[in-house]
């Protein structure tokens, strides 16, 4: 069985791990927001219409931020439509998604629906087809507390309190040509820099994020970062990054490691930021929101039928219904550990997305509501990863991937929350046949035993929970687990995600 070792010094610290880290995105896409967190008719639905049992598991998973209400949605998307009373709310052609989108849910029912789930809204303003007095007038109205137009419909539509949004993204996925007003990184650059200073004219309190790379395997990736930022810099607060991983022809090798392309993306990211602070002697940094994360089976989606034709928009269309496994679950967690690993400059992340598009909730309308197999390393490390991430030193076999060259066996990162002496350690073991036994030296945490262990493996890795079959997949206790004279040891199963916590 191969080995690894481990140390962790809660001495040598890299950064405080954020909430915001655990931040999750709903776009008006699919079945997410309507047959997904609203259905009126549904048993569990509450006087809004809102899923009770999703606002359950929604609590349960642990999302900080969410990020709303696009995506590639909000390149067409008019902020006054889904305002005022219902029934004059239009119906429009959602053009990213090639639906009709009914407004029956906007801007109030969302942040009442946020209120419930305990999350914070952060607003994306729309610079595909839209620009500056678009985004300010928006902002008047969610924040502004009274005395002017936009304020006083705000408060005339039910709403007295000013919404008090802190966080906006400028725009979504410029750089992509399937991209709503798509433009160069120069134009969106001038754009995005006239429309944050005017955001900030109105409320200097606002963190902006300006838009990075939509993939960092485009042709533009790295250029466009550098020309946004050399306009923006002393505008915004940051930048975005977006990565989705999927298994490609079979190569799971490969899949498991995506981690390390997401670690390679952030350090590019952040050199090419601190490059135009060096270049404009500026002393403040620009850090990341890393705002649209995760597995998505792209290439499968982009194989199936597309919905096409004039007089077809239908309504909340089952678009991204992707169904995750062991395996994916896995690299999940591994992504999450690439989050925590650069929680110095990742100061806020969003799981794109949350019910039922590529999302760790499913529903089935008029059905049940249940746990993905990505669930469950989201909860867990939402949840136990408290503190400051620290620097560790890990000795691991390596192997060869065909996407990555040669890449460690076993990832890890850990926290520790100095107040209340707690840790918590995250792991991956990424070979496909062997087990790896694990020694962590945890003498410099002083006195310490397991809280919690999880780890989520199966004998199939690509068991998934179904609308048939909805607990086949769930973490398990890892009775290996052994603390001994300032040394812990555990047994990694192949293909598995595991979470400890100590104290
Ligand atoms: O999350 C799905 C889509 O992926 C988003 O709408 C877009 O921003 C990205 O390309």
């Amino acid at each position: 069985m191969p080995s690894a070792r481990l140390t962790i010094d809660p001495h040598f610290t890299i950064g405080r791990v954020q909430r915001r880290l655990f931040g999750g995105f709903v776009e008006h896409l699919g079945r997410h927001v309507y047959d997904g967190i609203h259905e009126p008719g549904h048993e569990s639905a509450d006087a809004g219409g809102f899923r009770s049992d999703v606002v359950e598991l929604v609590k349960e998973l642990g999302v900080s931020t969410i990020r709303y209400p696009g995506g590639n949605f909000v390149s067409g998307f008019r902020w006054e439509d889904s305002v005022g009373p219902r029934e004059q709310r239009p119906r429009r052609l959602d053009l990213a998604w090639h639906s009709t989108e009914t407004n029956e849910i906007g801007l109030h029912e969302f942040s009442d629906w946020l209120e419930q789930v305990g999350s914070d809204l952060m607003l994306t303003v729309n610079l595909g087809t839209r620009g500056t007095l678009e985004a300010i007038d928006l902002l008047e109205y969610t924040n502004i507390a009274g005395g002017t137009m936009l304020s006083d419909q705000r408060i005339a539509n039910g709403r007295t309190d000013a919404f008090g949004v802190k966080m906006w993204c400028l725009g979504n996925e410029m750089d992509g040509p399937w991209q709503l007003g798509h433009r160069s990184a120069d134009d969106y650059a001038k754009l995005a820099s006239r429309t944050a200073k005017a955001m900030r004219q109105l409320d200097p309190s606002l963190e902006l994020v300006v838009c990075g790379s939509s993939s960092a395997h485009m042709p533009t990736f790295g250029e466009w970062e550098r020309v946004v930022l050399s306009h923006t810099y002393d505008d915004v607060d940051y930048i975005s990054c977006h990565a989705y991983y999927e298994e490609k022809d079979g190569d799971l090798g490969s899949f498991l490691a995506s981690a390390v392309d997401m670690d390679g993306f952030i350090d590019t990211v952040v050199a090419t930021a601190d490059h135009v602070k060096a270049v404009r002697g500026s002393d403040k940094t620009v850090n990341i929101s890393f705002d649209e994360w995760n597995v998505w089976y792209l290439s499968r989606w982009e194989n199936v039928e597309k919905i096409e034709g004039l007089d077809n928009w239908p309504v909340a269309p089952r678009l991204l219904e992707d169904v995750y496994s062991v395996a994916d679950a896995v690299v999940f967690g591994n992504l999450l550990i690439s989050l925590i690993r650069h929680a110095d400059r990742v100061t806020s992340a969003s799981l794109a997305q949350l019910v039922n598009v590529i999302a760790p909730i499913m529903t089935e309308p008029g059905g049940p509501a249940w746990r993905q197999t990505t669930f469950f390393p989201f909860s867990i490390t939402s949840r136990l990863a408290q503190g400051d991430a620290l620097e560790l030193k890990l000795d691991a076999p390596t192997y060869e991937t065909a996407q990555y060259g040669v890449v460690p066996l076993v990832d890890a990162v850990a926290t520790h929350e100095a107040e209340s002496g707690r840790s918590a350690v995250f792991l991956v073991n990424r070979s496909q046949d062997e087990a790896v036994t694990l020694t962590v030296d945890v003498a410099s945490l002083g006195d310490v035993s397991v809280l919690e262990s999880h780890t989520l493996a199966d004998d199939d890795v690509y068991a998934k929970n179904t609308l048939e079959d909805r607990e086949r997949v769930a973490p398990r206790a890892n009775d290996s687990v052994r603390i001994e004279g300032g040394e812990l040891t555990i047994t990694l199963p192949p293909v598995s995600w595991t979470a400890l916590s100590l104290g």
